[in-house]
């Protein structure tokens, strides 16, 4: 019996990394996965992999930053699996770029995806849950969401938007006791393709707190030295987390902060 078994998980920016990682543990837990992302082949490569595993899971291609899009994907989940419980808000976008440079485009990108992206999915996602009898919500927002970091304001703006979002989401929740839950999590450096594919406006290098003094580099071996723990997590890391606040097991928590970061905020 699986820790998430008969529950219905629905993650997005399950085409790569974190949500590939999450999508696969939920899976491997027993939850039947719909698995979402504007990346259509990363989404597919998820999906052949949980059920080549044994798992259930299919793929829907969504842009989280579109509404009404949100509200097609969440009917599709109601028609094909008739019930929710599991909502992992995951994906998201980084872009370096000093405060002086940064292109009001480049800000509005990143918000819309990292912020507006989970505001819908609370929004349209919350109400399938409660009618399916409760369950929990997962807001990825990052260590960035909890201190600062120069060369990334436009980043740390989104994910401390998703912080405090999340606790007002799970204290309305609550006082309307639809018995959802709502969480977020935050990594540290985790091993993922975001490093690669972060734009970088104006930042010779990123001068997050964890890069080892001289580092010039996106390298997450690099990065991760200058984490406490020494070295960059995984994505098996986040989802664990992840998995742990999609069950049952975290029964009392809601309105929380999950940090697995290595230690990166520990100072
Ligand atoms: N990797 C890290 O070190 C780290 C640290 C803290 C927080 N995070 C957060 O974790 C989440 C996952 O990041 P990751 O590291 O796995 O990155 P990733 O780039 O490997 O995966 C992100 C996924 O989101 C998808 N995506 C991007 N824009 C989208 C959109 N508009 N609609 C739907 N899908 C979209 C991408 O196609 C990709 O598959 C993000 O919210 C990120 O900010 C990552």
């Amino acid at each position: 019996m699986g820790r998430v078994s008969g529950k219905v998980a629905l993650v997005t920016g399950a085409g790569s990394g974190i949500g590939r990682g999450a999508a696969i543990a939920l899976a491997a837990e027993g939850a039947t996965v719909v698995a979402t992302d504007v990346d259509t082949a990363g989404n597919a490569e998820t999906v052949a992999l949980i059920t080549k595993a044994g798992g259930k899971a299919r793929a829907l291609t969504q842009d989280v930053a579109d509404e009404a899009r949100w509200a097609a994907v969440i009917g599709d989940v109601k028609a094909h699996e008739k019930e929710l419980h599991i909502l992992v808000n995951n994906a998201g976008i980084a872009i370096a770029a000093d405060i002086f440079t940064m292109e009001y485009k480049d800000w509005q990108r990143q918000m819309s995806i990292n912020v507006d992206g989970v505001f819908f999915g609370v929004k349209h996602g919350v109400p399938l849950i409660a009618a399916s009898g409760g369950g929990s919500v997962i807001n990825i927002s990052s260590v960035a969401g909890l201190q600062g970091a120069a060369g990334l304001a436009g980043y740390c703006a989104s994910k401390g938007a998703v912080r405090l979002f999340t606790k007002a989401a799970a204290l309305e929740c609550a006082q309307a006791k639809m018995n959802v839950r709502v969480n977020s999590v935050h990594p540290g450096i985790i091993d993922t393709s975001i490093w690669q594919k972060m734009p970088q406006n104006g930042m010779g290098a990123i001068q997050m707190p964890a890069i080892a003094a001289g580092a010039n580099t996106l390298d997450p071996q690099l990065i991760g030295q200058g984490t406490p723990i020494g070295y960059a997590g995984l994505p098996s890391d986040i989802a664990n987390g992840i998995v742990f606040l999609a069950s049952e097991e975290s029964r009392y928590m809601t309105g929380a902060e999950l940090v697995i970061d290595g230690g990166m905020t520990a100072s």
